[in-house]
């Protein structure tokens, strides 16, 4: 194997790594608090209720299909439509809730949002020379497929958000330059995983048309958008895009729960302006489903379309309660940061998100693997350097913090262990610098 094809396969194979050390870092330390998990607050789940929602969905399958309770579960227990069974409630709920509107046709119903991104990923980049396109940082779901199957993602980062476009750009016209084709660019534009942040409508926008004029198709995924705690929400990409550019990329993980492994991509009627029929598009996303998953589950489909039923295709109400303990998480994270690191703010700073379950923090000095391992070993606290979701060397210094599965007694307790760490380092560079200035 020659040099350059080695890297490459060690750089992948570190990033396809990390769930694998944070996963024994938890079993090997259980008593740390983590910070590490994106797990959605379990206080709502209500498996039993919705599980005998199963009853309800079939009696509207069978309505819908002329027949009976009996035969609707007979039809429920069989392989399924690959496109999936709950199309049109889900096409309703999103519209409800993100004023996205759609046909049951334009959805296909997948084992999660992991497998949406992985059809998308590989239908979409399936050519020599095809790349994925991902701002730096970004969720490490999507680069692990892009790598899975053999796609080449090119990253751009920028700190500031008035730099993406640019940014962008610049990364496209390169990889023009070098005869390759930008196919797709991933994007979590509402609360992103991992920095917590917002992309503006002006920046949505014009991202929009820059990929509408080079024909590359926009996955906007948006897991947390319906946890905004305060100020306006922008209008989703999908909502916003005149031109057929943008595949919406949804999931129940977070909104309902994550075991029923529900998601689904939306696809445009008409792509680029009408050079290409969106159908096209759903049936080779289908295709590939058809010879991985064959359908997704009709029992968890079932699952999901009694909730959606029973909310009359609006989770707004089933959100509603997570809402005040998510809020009330990231207040207590930002009051024990703003405690901890007192007379730090220059040394130590974070952003405070409006909604989301995810913030992050910027230190004075590296933090990557070993930090954390020594912060999980000797300090008893979980957390997740943002180089991990990182393509490139510019995130050495951040750490990306979860607050959506703890309460605000372990952030405060967890919090101050981190920040007894980040003073020991701190005084240990103050030291080490005195010293040298002897
Ligand atoms: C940005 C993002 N996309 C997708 C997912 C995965 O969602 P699902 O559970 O539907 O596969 C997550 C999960 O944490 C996520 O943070």
């Amino acid at each position: 194997m020659d040099i350059a094809l080695s890297n490459k396969v060690d750089v992948e194979a570190s990033r396809l790594d990390v769930m694998n050390f944070l996963n024994e870092m938890a079993s090997d330390f259980p008593d740390a608090i983590s910070f590490v998990s994106g797990r959605p607050t379990e206080k709502i789940f209500d498996l039993g209720n919705w599980i005998n929602g199963v009853h309800d969905f079939a009696q509207h399958y069978a309505d819908r299909h002329g027949t009976d309770v009996g035969t609707a579960m007979r039809m429920l227990s069989q392989y399924g439509r690959t496109n999936g069974i709950i199309n049109d409630l889900i096409a309703l709920q999103v519209e409800k809730d993100e004023r996205i509107t759609c046909k049951g046709k334009q959805v296909l119903v997948t084992a999660g949002c992991q497998e949406a991104m992985d059809l998308c990923v590989k239908t979409f980049c399936r050519d020599p020379g095809d790349v994925l396109l991902v701002r730096s940082p970004t969720y490490i779901g999507i680069t692990g497929a892009a790598s899975l199957n053999d796609v080449e993602i090119a990253a751009f980062s920028c700190d500031r958000e008035d730099e993406v476009l640019h940014a962008l750009k610049e990364k496209v016209h390169g990889l023009e330059l070098e005869g390759k084709c930008p196919k797709a660019l991933y994007l979590v534009p509402e609360f992103d995983n991992p920095t917590g942040e917002v992309l503006s409508r002006q920046t949505r926008e014009s991202i929009i048309s820059f990929c509408a004029s080079k024909r590359i198709l926009i996955l906007e995924d948006n897991p947390y958008g319906m946890f905004r705690f305060e100020g306006t929400r922008t209008l989703p990409m999908y909502v916003l895009d005149r031109h057929g550019c943008v595949v919406y990329l949804g999931t129940y993980s977070k909104t309902v729960c994550p075991t029923v492994r529900i998601g689904f991509a939306i696809v445009p009627e008409v792509l680029f302006d009408g050079a290409v029929s969106g159908g096209v598009l759903v049936d080779r996303l289908s295709q590939a489903k058809s010879f991985s998953a064959v359908n997704t589950s009709q029992i968890n489909q079932a699952v999901i379309g009694g909730v959606l039923l029973a909310e009359e295709c609006s989770l707004k109400r089933i959100v509603e309660p997570t809402l005040a303990i998510y809020r009330c998480n990231r207040d207590a994270m930002i009051e024990a940061l703003s405690r901890e690191f007192l007379g730090f703010d220059q040394q130590v700073t974070w952003n405070c998100p409006q909604g989301g379950f995810f913030l992050s923090v910027l230190l004075p000095f590296k933090f990557e693997h070993s930090e954390a391992q020594v912060c999980a070993e000797e300090y008893g606290v979980l957390v997740m350097p943002m180089s991990f979701f990182a393509l490139d060397d510019g995130q050495n210094y951040r750490v990306r913090f979860a607050y959506s599965n703890v309460t605000p007694e372990q952030i405060r307790e967890g919090m101050a262990r981190f920040a007894a760490y980040v003073k020991y380092r701190i005084a240990s560079v103050d030291a080490a610098f005195e010293v040298y200035c002897q």
